[in-house]
């Protein structure tokens, strides 16, 4: 979609809702209060019994658990099997949801159940490929998360699963669906911010959870846990419980900050510009504090290259990730543009824009005469260009989603049930997963070889 004249549109708008501008916050425009008008109509009584998805659950670990009840947020949606590698995990499947479901640690076994409609694939990131391509051929709708392939090679085969088997398959990056990206989408395509100059993401935790040193059960022992499956196809070692309920600290297993958080924000900022992703990446960072054992860094900063295309400007990325951070943490996302900048979130989003300084001030002016001074002054009013700058309609606007709102996890579970129930498609398909995850392991490609790398997003491939 191209933008004729961002400034121009927006400004235009902005002048019909000119105390917008001024006030905060402000409720969504009407657009977004009929997206969620058409959520409530799902209410469960709208239900025939064909539009009824049965739900499985492949990894029932941390994120299975939100998964699994965001999923089961959205009416017409039971969950009939669990599968898992480690037995306290399984026992904790029933404890939330019943003694009734079919639960295993081999995942073909719920891949070849007739009452399976669609399957989550919440398994660390090395086993993804693997299952959600057996779930397709299977006949299985998949949601797997993201990043939907450890390594960007393996992204063209899911792809071509699901073409093949017109399966719908989502990608899990839940931001995307949310209120928060839809309105910086609209914000930004209305021109709000002008051209996009550059983005700057940054993510500080100070704890061991958020540094994933996540804890390990005491019963957790070669019974309890099929470790041999857990390694799948990455090379064999002893019995290790801290590989097993720590992997993200691991290459084998994992895609470090990259794949764990990066491609989030490749995801949401992909959607609000239309965009394939960035060409080049340049990373460094080290390890520089949480020395258990882990492999991949725990600070980075990457810098990306996005180039210009017909629906943004080239423009320059900034991630930063830090898990010690003194500070205690936060987290920021922000596109900064020629005309302003905003700050999105999943539930809000704040516009600052401001008034570009045009004519000099006291700084620069104090090394000519005061009668120099005053003919520099007039030579700009001549040119009208205080008035121009001032003219530009500025200040702070915080839009947030109303009270009662589902959040991001619950539309993007809405929308793939959606697809499977109408037949539809879903925004976050395998090819818009993998330009996310192949844009965000461009990190760990630039970290690990010490340089610069190149990649095409719209073929999705390393150049
Ligand atoms: N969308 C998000 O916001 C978000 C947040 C956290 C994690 N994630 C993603 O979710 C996935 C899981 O992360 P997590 O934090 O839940 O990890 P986790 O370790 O808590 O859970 C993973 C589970 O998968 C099981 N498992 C491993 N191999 C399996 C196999 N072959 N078959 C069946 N089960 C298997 C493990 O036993 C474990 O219980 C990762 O890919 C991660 O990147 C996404």
């Amino acid at each position: 979609m191209k933008k004729d004249n961002p400034r121009r549109s927006f400004l235009k708008k902005a002048t019909l809702t000119s105390a917008a501008l001024t006030a905060a916050p402000l409720v969504w425009s009407s657009g977004y209060e009929e997206k969620i008008a058409l959520q409530r109509q799902y209410a469960p009584q709208a239900f025939s019994p064909n539009d009824h998805i049965n739900l499985a659950l492949i990894g029932a670990g941390i994120q299975g658990i939100y998964d699994t009840k965001a999923a089961l947020s959205v009416a017409g949606i039971t969950l009939v099997a669990a599968c898992d590698l480690y037995t306290g995990r399984l026992d904790r499947a029933k404890e939330l949801w019943g003694d009734a479901i079919f639960t295993t640690r081999d995942y073909r076994e719920i891949l070849s159940r007739k009452d399976v409609d669609a399957v989550i694939v919440a398994t660390p990131d090395h086993w993804h490929q693997k299952i959600t391509i057996a779930a397709l051929e299977a006949g299985k709708h998949v949601y797997c998360e993201k990043p939907m392939v450890q390594d960007p090679k393996d992204g063209q085969a899911i792809i071509n699963a699901q073409r093949k088997s017109g399966k719908i398959c989502q990608v899990g990056s839940q931001s995307m669906a949310s209120l928060g990206n839809e309105k910086a989408k609209q914000l930004y395509m209305d021109g709000a911010i002008g051209e996009m100059v550059m983005l700057d993401m940054y993510n500080d935790r100070y704890s061991a959870e958020g540094a994933w040193q996540y804890p390990i059960p005491p019963d957790a022992d070669p019974e309890t846990v099929d470790f041999d499956t857990f390694l799948g196809g990455a090379p064999k070692v002893p019995f290790d419980t801290k590989r097993f309920f720590r992997w993200r600290n691991y290459q084998d297993y994992g895609t470090g900050v990259a794949g764990d958080l990066f491609v989030h924000a490749f995801s949401t900022l992909n959607h609000i510009l239309d965009s394939h992703g960035p060409n080049r990446a340049l990373s460094t960072g080290g390890l520089r504090y949480w020395k258990d054992g882990r492999d991949v860094p725990d600070v980075t900063i990457t810098l990306y290259d996005y180039p210009k295309t017909d629906t943004h400007a080239a423009f320059n990325a900034a991630f930063r990730i830090n898990f010690i951070a003194g500070n205690g943490g936060g987290g920021g996302f922000k596109l900064i543009g020629t005309e302003g900048e905003m700050e999105v979130g999943q539930n809000s989003v704040t516009l600052k824009r401001s008034k570009l300084g045009m004519v000099p001030g006291g700084y620069s002016m104090v090394a000519f005469t005061e009668a120099t001074q005053e003919k520099i002054r007039a030579g700009y009013a001549q040119q009208n260009l205080e008035s121009r700058a001032s003219s530009l309609n500025v200040g702070t606007t915080t839009w947030e989603a109303p009270r009662d709102y589902k959040g991001g996890h619950h539309d993007h579970f809405y929308n793939f049930f959606t697809a499977i129930r109408e037949k539809g498609s879903v925004v976050q398909d395998p090819t818009f997963g993998l330009r996310a995850a192949g844009a965000a392991l461009l990190a760990n490609e630039s970290y690990f070889k010490k340089g610069p790398v190149q990649w095409d997003p719209t073929g999705m491939k390393f150049i």
